[in-house]
């Protein structure tokens, strides 16, 4: 599907403007993409890409000719007029969004009624209006504002991107929604139509909703740890409800990534802004927090006091499938771990350079049977495919110790004693 279709402006080629970019070009658009980061735009300029996702590099690869990178915003503004905005929006100190970047975009959007401000970024509702006044004030109110709030998920940004469950945009009465919409009409999707504030609150609330599913059943676990029920069972038998349905019903180590800690943050927030006290929120937010340090009172009721333990950490990105290790749970228990002073050995197959610019004192281990070498305990954090296929065998036989704390309920348990070793997943029993 590569016919010619209107061009657009990618403004930040993070995780989310990079897939944009790369599934608008895919769909025949020519997409001009900016960003401040001068390293970045030179990376991608020379054809690397600078984050891990599956299937990004090859469809910018084979899409190349239609992707234009750069640090400025001369050519997305003279060769498009939808400028979809996808800069960082994370938390402040005080858990509010960080929305300095959006207003460096905004202050440098042309003074046009032709061009678009798509935001893409996920923002507190209301800074669509607030945004709209700052422009008129700017002198530049005829310049057009639509939300197109994104759902995609990483590690399958790409598929997410071109069969996304819905699509959202918000236009508070504005034509420039129908230019939008008319550029998703390839995919086929569900296209939802609200006004501005609206899409801006259905993405906050649909993170909201994910991450309380999580804490939910992490809470569930932890009682099922009491009453020797088996969470898997649970969440299978609560899933098989289709008023609940099966998704997001992992028990694990508790949620990470850059997103539900920020947008959960954020809307309780925005919340309490406006005198409002979202008090489900603050148990989701908590629940959370206990979960990861949870593996930590689990270590040592089996070792009795961690220091001079070695302790294997199995994963440190915040999910399969990606590099990203913002608000990733393995920063938690690494850090919790030390203060506890065991020696903690870590291996992720592809995040260790992120891990080393937020932990650079930890020891990095080179794979996985290194990592569990004379190991007194081993602890899996994320599932990568490679974690699931060890040999248990060859674990037992170079690790010390017998204990494999399962964070993710993805071993085997019974494949995992068969090699003599003892085996603790989250709310199994
Ligand atoms: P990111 O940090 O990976 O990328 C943001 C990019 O914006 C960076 O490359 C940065 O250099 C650039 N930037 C900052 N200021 C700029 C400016 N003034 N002009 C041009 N570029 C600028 O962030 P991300 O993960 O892609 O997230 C972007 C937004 O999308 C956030 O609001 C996030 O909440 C939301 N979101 C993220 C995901 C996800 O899975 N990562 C999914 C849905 C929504
Ligand atoms: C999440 C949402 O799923 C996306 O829809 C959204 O667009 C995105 O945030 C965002 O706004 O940035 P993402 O953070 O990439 O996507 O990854 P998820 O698959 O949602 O996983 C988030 C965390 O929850 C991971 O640490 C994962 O291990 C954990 N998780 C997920 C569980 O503990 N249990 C589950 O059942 C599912």
């Amino acid at each position: 599907m590569t016919q010619s279709r209107e061009p657009i402006g990618v403004i930040g080629t993070g995780y989310v403007g990079l897939v944009t970019a790369a599934g608008f070009a895919a769909l025949g658009s020519e997409v001009f993409c900016v960003d401040v980061d001068e390293a970045k735009i030179a990376q991608l300029q020379r054809g690397e890409v600078p984050i891990y996702e599956p299937g990004l590099a090859e469809l910018i690869a084979s899409n190349g000719e239609r992707l234009h990178f750069a640090t400025t915003l001369d050519d997305a503004v003279a060769h498009s007029r939808l400028l979809f905005v996808s800069v960082g929006t994370p938390p402040t100190y005080s858990g509010d969004a960080d929305l300095s970047a959006v207003h460096d975009v905004v202050d440098a959007m042309p003074r046009s009624g032709d061009h678009v401000l798509v935001m893409k970024s996920t923002v507190p509702c209301g800074t669509g209006r607030s945004i709209k006044r700052v422009l008129a004030e700017q002198g530049n109110g005829a310049l057009a504002y639509v939300s197109c709030p994104e759902f995609l998920k990483e590690g399958s940004a790409i598929e997410d991107f071109m069969r996304p469950d819905r699509v959202v945009i918000g236009d508070d009465g504005d034509p420039a929604g129908d230019a939008v919409a008319a550029l998703y009409e390839p995919l086929e999707a569900p296209v939802l139509r609200t006004d501005v504030a609206s899409a801006e609150m259905i993405k906050l609330a649909a993170n909201a909703f994910l991450a309380t599913k999580i804490s939910f059943i992490n809470e569930i676990a932890n009682v099922c740890e009491e009453t020797g029920a088996n969470v898997l069972d649970v969440a299978e038998g609560v899933g098989l409800d289709a008023r609940i349905g099966p998704k997001f019903l992992q028990a694990g180590v508790g949620y990470g990534g850059s997103c539900f800690t920020k947008d959960v943050s954020a809307l309780k927030l925005l919340a309490a802004n406006s005198g409002y006290h979202f008090q489900l929120l603050g148990a989701v937010i908590e629940v959370n927090e206990l979960q990861k340090r949870r593996v930590v009172a689990k270590l040592q009721r089996e070792l009795g006091a961690l220091a001079g333990k070695r302790i294997a950490v199995l994963g440190l990105a915040f999910k399969p499938n990606t590099d990203d290790m913002r608000g990733a749970s393995s920063l938690v228990l690494a850090a919790r771990l030390e203060a506890e002073g065991a020696l903690v050995r870590a291996y992720d197959p592809v995040a260790t350079d992120e891990a080393r610019k937020i932990m650079p004192e930890l020891d990095y281990a080179t794979s996985a049977l290194d990592v569990v070498t004379e190991a007194d305990a081993v602890v899996l954090i994320t599932e990568w495919p490679e974690f699931l296929s060890l040999s248990w065998q060859a674990v037992a036989e170079a690790m010390h110790g017998t204990l494999v704390i399962d964070g993710r309920n993805a071993l085997d348990p019974e494949v995992v004693r068969a090699a003599g070793l003892t085996y603790q997943g989250i709310g199994r029993g």
